[in-house]
């Protein structure tokens, strides 16, 4: 039978990075609740002329110099972060990237779960056909509002990931684990740019869920959790895995104290840790922090835990494959990430209270990102997108 899976994964992220000790400075409290109690250092934020379209473009970017467009005949936008209520974000990206048009272009919502969703239908695409190849990129910039509880667990960041026959990183196993509740944890209605959560009931959720579509994963004939080398857990906060893994050890009968759940996922947390919360990219972000961190996966089983209030989650499995590791995309990760300009309160509260025009009226936005594709202006109800390489 024909293997499917991770072929390549590539990152992207905002411009800034806020360091959280300038939240806790302006609230005036200890910084080690942000670096300690809920294990976060830096969050991303965009700049003015850089949003989801801005960053999944440049991560696929780097999945297209890799390996070509060849086979691509489908593109999924996982987004809870839509820039327009009707047309898809990945259709305003693939002409960022001068793809061909015989390509069909879709986005996907449930908060934070639907790139898994996306994973999923276009593995069954490529086991159709194994001489397709599918894009799937899940990009999101958190925003909750000034001065609220998820305030800390902001963030910004889009992975793009290659889905082909005979993966080069990861082979998914068949069997997977579903579930959903109709709950309001986290949410955000329409009119609404920051997202409104009720806190500690979405932490319950999430553990509850992730230990229901584990359950539903073993029934499907899942492995055994002591086969699963680690978990990459939904990241909206590093320790919101660790939490959930006590509970998902717990529930295989394995108990372990917050410092073991820790080490266990401690080459999963790296990067998340000086993203902040990447929506439906924090996942991979995780799979990317571990593929870097370690060099003895080769053969080993994985597992995922994807999260995405309101709620859906899914557990499933893969084998990670040998040569996974290309130190290439490990230093561009890093050079991704150390290439931030640092932002200090005063910027970022600026940042994030500087609104859309929701009259049409044209708007230019600053040239602020070293990056190659920018959000340009607004204009008569549209949203102007540059190439800076191909623009006169
Ligand atoms: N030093 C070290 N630790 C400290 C500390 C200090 N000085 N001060 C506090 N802490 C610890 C606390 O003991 C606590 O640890 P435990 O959770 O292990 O008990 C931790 O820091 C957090 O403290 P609080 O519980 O007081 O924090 P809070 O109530 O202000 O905020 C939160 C916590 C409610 C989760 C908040 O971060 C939040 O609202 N986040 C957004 C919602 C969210 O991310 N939910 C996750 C599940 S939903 C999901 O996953 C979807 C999604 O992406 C949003």
């Amino acid at each position: 039978m024909t293997t499917v899976g991770i072929h390549d994964i590539a990152l992207a992220t905002g411009h800034y990075a806020l360091d959280l000790a300038e939240l806790a400075d302006h609230m005036g409290i200890d910084v080690q609740k942000f670096y300690v109690g809920i294990g976060q250092q830096i969050m991303s934020v965009p700049a003015a002329d850089e949003d989801v379209v801005t960053m999944a473009a440049t991560a696929a970017r780097d999945i297209l110099d890799r390996n070509g467009a060849d086979g691509i005949r489908t593109i999924l936008f996982a987004t809870e972060t839509g820039v327009d209520q009707s047309k898809a974000a990945g259709v305003f990206m693939h002409g960022l990237l001068g793809l061909p048009s015989s390509i069909r272009v879709v986005e996907l919502k449930q908060a934070c779960y639907s790139a898994t969703a996306a994973i999923q239908m276009a593995a069954a695409m490529v086991a159709r056909d194994p001489s397709e190849r599918v894009l799937v990129v899940a990009s999101d910039v958190a925003r909750y509002d000034l001065g609220s509880s998820g305030e800390p667990t902001q963030g910004a960041g889009a992975v793009a990931m290659l889905i082909t026959a005979d993966p080069a990183i990861l082979a998914l196993d068949a069997a997977t684990g579903v579930f959903t509740a109709d709950i309001s944890d986290f949410w955000r209605p329409n009119y609404r740019s920051t997202a409104i959560v009720d806190g500690k009931s979405s932490v319950t959720a999430y553990m509850d869920a992730v230990t229901g579509a584990w359950k539903d994963y073993r029934s499907r004939g899942g492995r055994a959790f002591e086969d699963l080398v680690t978990v990459c857990y939904h990241q909206p906060f590093t320790k919101m895995a660790i939490k959930a893994h006590r509970q998902l050890a717990a529930a295989n009968d394995v108990r372990l104290t917050p410092p073991e759940a820790a080490e266990a996922l401690a080459d999963t947390i790296v990067y998340n840790r000086v993203v902040g919360n990447s929506y439906t990219a924090s996942m991979y972000v995780a799979l990317l922090s571990l593929l870097d961190h370690r060099d003895d996966l080769a053969g080993q089983a994985v597992a995922f835990a994807s999260y995405g209030s309101g709620s859906v989650a899914e557990v499933f499995t893969g084998v990670v494959q040998p040569g996974y590791q290309d130190a290439a995309r490990t230093a561009r990760t890093r050079e991704t990430l150390d290439a931030r300009a640092p932002l200090d309160y005063t910027g970022y509260v600026e940042l994030h209270e500087a609104a859309e025009p929701r009259d049409g009226s044209a708007k230019d936005l600053p040239v602020t990102t070293k990056g190659r594709y920018r959000l340009a202006a607004y204009a008569d109800h549209r949203r102007i997108y540059v190439d800076t390489e191909t623009a006169a």
